[in-house]
């Protein structure tokens, strides 16, 4: 017993770190009622399925649990997909986040229930491994993001939520399985309930895929694009979209980094029309930088960059080709395409220069990264 104790505390601690414990509601025990089957633990353990690849699940920052159930993810897969969590009930996560799009929007610039939103909805995919969430990476973890969502785009009225999702007998039910306890459902379950869906919303089968991982053979022009733009001097695209660690496609397995990859111009450091991480940490040189954005699902889930300003790969490409911007934050790797003047001042653009037919093979790689069975997943769609 004693010993059991002194394994499990310093795992039960990590996970309530984990887990930003601060804001955790009390974990008492509950008694259970042997008249209601389901105030019990009785959640059916999730088994990642895939057959393509194998790789280890992180471990779930939940403080009630140490694996994922069948019963938290359909939880969180109805909350996801429910426009009665937003004030006036007409969004759900959903609205800004579609399947067919790798859950990206659809638009450049959502309006939220408040007014319009400030970027573009990113594709969500393989969150499990991503360390940062947004643009700017100033939430930790899925949980923390969907609450900072679920109040600043759904405006959220905990109150009301709860008081409809007790009174739904599928949801009440699947709360109880999901988190083991009877009694009320609180708030911060809502969001571990989301992140408990969206960890399992997991892409490993694009082409792309197959390609890195050596069971398909490159084209010609597949050779080309990843040998000699993307993982070349001429692209210089794997510096920031890596996509070491099989499945991920990013950067991820250093921790989550932030670039400008010479999007907006800018005079001083101050002049970022969007600071991006800089807004978050206050460092001069974090300003104008963004997340590198995973590429897996590109192809499906434009408009690109954090504004949206680009609604095609094809434009996408000719920005890198032809139009970076100098900044004083621009990346080193940008900075080798932006030329200087004769007194040794960079010029205001620059550019990659590729070649229509460089471009074209860079697009066809860039298309290798969709995952249609992701987009096909029965398991992620709308569950009502
Ligand atoms: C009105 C549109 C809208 C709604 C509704 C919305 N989101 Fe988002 N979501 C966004 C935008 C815009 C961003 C990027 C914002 C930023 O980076 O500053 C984002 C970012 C995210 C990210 C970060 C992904 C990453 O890779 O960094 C996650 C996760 C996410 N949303 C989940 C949710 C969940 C869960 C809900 C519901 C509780 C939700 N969103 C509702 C627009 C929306
Ligand atoms: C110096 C780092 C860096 C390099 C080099 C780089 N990128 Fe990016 N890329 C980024 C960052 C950061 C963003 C997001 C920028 C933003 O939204 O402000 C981005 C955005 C993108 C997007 C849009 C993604 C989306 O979800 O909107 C695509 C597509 C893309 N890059 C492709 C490429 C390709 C192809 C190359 C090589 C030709 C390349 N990048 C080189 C850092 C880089």
């Amino acid at each position: 017993m004693k010993r059991k104790a002194l394994y499990t505390l310093p795992f039960a601690f990590l996970l309530l770190v984990l887990a930003n414990c601060k804001r955790d509601p009390k974990i008492t025990t509950v008694k259970t009622n042997p008249n209601d089957p389901d105030s019990l633990y009785q959640g059916t353990k999730y088994v990642i399925q895939s057959n393509a690849i194998t790789f280890e699940f992180p471990g779930i920052s939940n403080p009630y649990k140490d694996s994922l159930t069948v019963e938290g993810i359909l939880l969180g897969r109805r909350l996801f997909y429910d426009k009665h969590l937003s004030v006036n009930g007409t969004l759900a996560c959903a609205s800004c986040h579609i399947l067919s799009r790798s859950f990206a929007d659809s638009i450049p610039i959502a309006t939220n229930v408040f007014g319009p939103n400030k970027r573009k909805a990113p594709r969500l995919v393989n969150l499990a491994w991503e360390p940062a969430m947004f643009w700017d990476g100033r939430q930790p973890t899925i949980a923390a993001q969907a609450q900072d969502a679920a109040h600043n785009e759904l405006g959220i009225q905990a109150a009301n939520a709860i008081a409809y999702l007790q009174a739904d007998t599928v949801y009440a039910r699947l709360f109880k399985k999901a988190f083991g306890r009877p009694g009320t459902v609180n708030e911060r379950e809502i969001y571990l309930g989301i992140q408990e869906f969206l960890m399992t919303a997991i892409s490993v089968n694009s082409r792309f895929d197959s390609l890195s991982r050596g069971q398909a053979t490159f084209t010609p022009d597949e050779d080309t694009a990843f040998n000699y733009i993307f993982n070349a001097t001429q692209g210089e695209c794997f510096h920031c979209h890596a996509y070491g660690g099989n499945f991920l496609m990013a950067n991820y397995l250093q921790g989550q980094t932030y670039r400008n990859d010479g999007l907006q111009a800018a005079p001083t450091v101050n002049d970022y029309k969007d600071p991006g991480r800089g807004a978050i940490t206050g460092v001069s040189t974090d300003m104008g930088l963004f997340k590198n954005p995973s590429l897996r699902n590109v192809a499906v889930g434009g408009p690109y960059m954090h504004d949206g300003r680009y609604q095609t790969l094809q434009q996408v490409i000719n920005f890198y080709s032809d139009s970076l911007q100098y900044s004083p934050n621009a990346d080193q790797f940008i900075l080798l395409h932006i030329a200087k003047d004769t007194a040794g001042n960079y010029l205001p653009t620059g550019g990659m220069h590729l070649s229509a037919r460089q471009k074209n093979q860079l697009l066809i790689l860039l298309n290798d990264m969709t995952d249609t069975s992701y987009m096909n997943n029965p398991a992620l769609k709308n569950p009502f």
